[in-house]
């Protein structure tokens, strides 16, 4: 499974589900209560599951934007039949490039999800003007904040994460990512553009039963680590190793932050 692969976002989901912030979720919800219909962009839609999450909790009548440069998973986020009312339509962009391009007109909402580790900080600061041009209310789920508890510990427990989190910091078609300082950053921003921001932890916490997605994790960040060299081989494998056993042994456990940010202009809600 690669980063943004379908397989990936379909194993991730049921988490994320669990994971998102109720009372950030409900202030979202809450902002729109009084609209009759609602115009929605999803930045970064992956399958579509922002849709999914929010969706049942909105006005009846919904037009969503979903916007992403895999056309694949665009394909599979608007191939699914909506319920009477919501409309969906594909919008195959560059987030990096043409951004811009997917805000022009009415929209009542941005959304996004696990997309604001990725980008930089020249591209936050982008969207956080062109949105508070607009007066556009923001819901950035889901944003890695650099936390990760590991049961039981190993003794290479902190070199990988101090790897992994660097590699969180590179360049993912943005520019050097924010990673971990993702959601600090943007809600300090969007502060400073006079929005008011409510927001609040959104981690995984995956059980020892949970295994295929701590397989999945597991292997991913050991890739991670090799390609940033920090480590040697022989103890990135023995790493992996360990932690597999612990997996298969139903022993293994991992814990990992995010923040939920809503964040809308001042006098709007
Ligand atoms: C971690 S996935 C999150 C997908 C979805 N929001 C979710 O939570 O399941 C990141 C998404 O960003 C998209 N993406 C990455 N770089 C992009 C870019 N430059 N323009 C548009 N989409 C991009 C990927 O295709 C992928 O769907």
């Amino acid at each position: 499974m690669t980063g943004f692969s379908a397989d990936w976002l379909a194993l991730r989901e049921p988490h994320d589900v669990r994971a998102r912030n109720p009372a950030v979720l409900n202030a979202v919800v809450a902002s729109l209560a009084g609209n009759t219909a609602v115009r929605i962009v999803d930045l970064a839609c992956g399958t579509g599951s922002t849709l999914r999450a929010l969706s049942p909790r909105l006005p009846a009548r919904q037009n969503w934007r979903l916007a992403d440069n895999d056309l694949g998973l665009l394909a599979r986020a608007t191939a699914t039949t909506h319920p009477a009312g919501v409309s969906v339509t594909a919008v195959p962009l560059d987030l990096n490039r043409d951004l811009e391009a997917v805000l022009d007109g009415p929209v009542d909402l941005i959304t996004t999800s696990a997309l604001l580790d990725l980008v930089s900080a020249a591209w936050l600061e982008r969207l956080a003007v062109e949105i508070a041009a607009r007066k556009i209310p923001i819901y950035a789920a889901l944003s890695y904040d650099g936390r990760i508890e590991l049961g039981p510990a190993d003794p290479f427990d902190a070199a990988i994460i101090a790897a992994v989190n660097a590699h969180q910091r590179t360049d993912k078609g943005f520019g050097p990512s924010l990673g971990p300082a993702a959601a600090s950053c943007a809600i300090a921003r969007f502060e400073s553009l006079g929005y008011s921001v409510v927001h609040g932890a959104s981690d995984w916490v995956i059980g020892p039963d949970d295994r295929d997605i701590q397989m999945e994790i597991f292997a991913g960040w050991a890739s991670a680590v090799r390609e940033l060299g920090d480590l040697s081989l022989a103890d990135t494998v023995g790493w992996l190793t360990r932690r597999r056993d612990a997996v298969a042994a139903g022993s293994s456990s991992i814990c990992i932050g995010h923040v939920d940010v809503f964040a809308w202009p001042m006098g709007t809600r």
